[in-house]
């Protein structure tokens, strides 16, 4: 495997320790969205969950059509994941903005969504930890024989 690979998995891995760290910080502080002046946190949110669809995703989609192939199982699965993570973060950006154009939002409604949002990134960030992350270090880094 390429000296290229290799960097891209060491931004990867880097990528997803800082996932985690922002995820345990917006989830530990979620209840602000009740507060309807907090804008803050909303973009916070707003700016990770569009950091993970716009770069990480197709970045980390590359990478493994490269190493694993196209079409391997494992990137049909986390292509998947994507798709319906990207779809759920549309979503949420519309309720984001509605709430900016001060149309009148159930905040109860925007701490759900974006409750799940982060929940569903957490679920999908587990599971590359445990099955991709592997998968790609043995292809990139194989342990030497013997
Ligand atoms: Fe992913
Ligand atoms: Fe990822």
């Amino acid at each position: 495997m390429s000296s290229a690979d290799r960097l891209e998995l060491h931004h990867l891995d880097h990528d997803h320790a800082a996932l985690g760290t922002a995820l345990d910080e917006l989830e530990r502080n979620l209840g602000r969205l009740v507060t309807a002046e907090d804008f803050d946190h909303l973009d916070a949110i707003a700016h990770l969950i569009k950091h993970e669809v716009t770069q990480h995703f197709p970045r980390e989609e590359a990478l493994v059509a490269t190493v694993l192939g196209e079409d391997s199982l494992l990137l049909r699965h986390i292509a998947r994941d994507h798709d319906v993570l990207g779809a759920e973060a549309r979503d949420f950006f519309d309720l984001a903005e509605r709430i900016r154009t001060e149309v009148l939002v159930d905040r109860a409604e925007v701490v759900d969504a974006a409750a799940a949002l982060l929940r569903g990134l957490r679920r999908h960030l587990r599971m590359e930890e445990a099955e991709l992350v592997p998968a790609l270090r043995a292809r990139i880094d194989p342990p030497p024989p013997g």
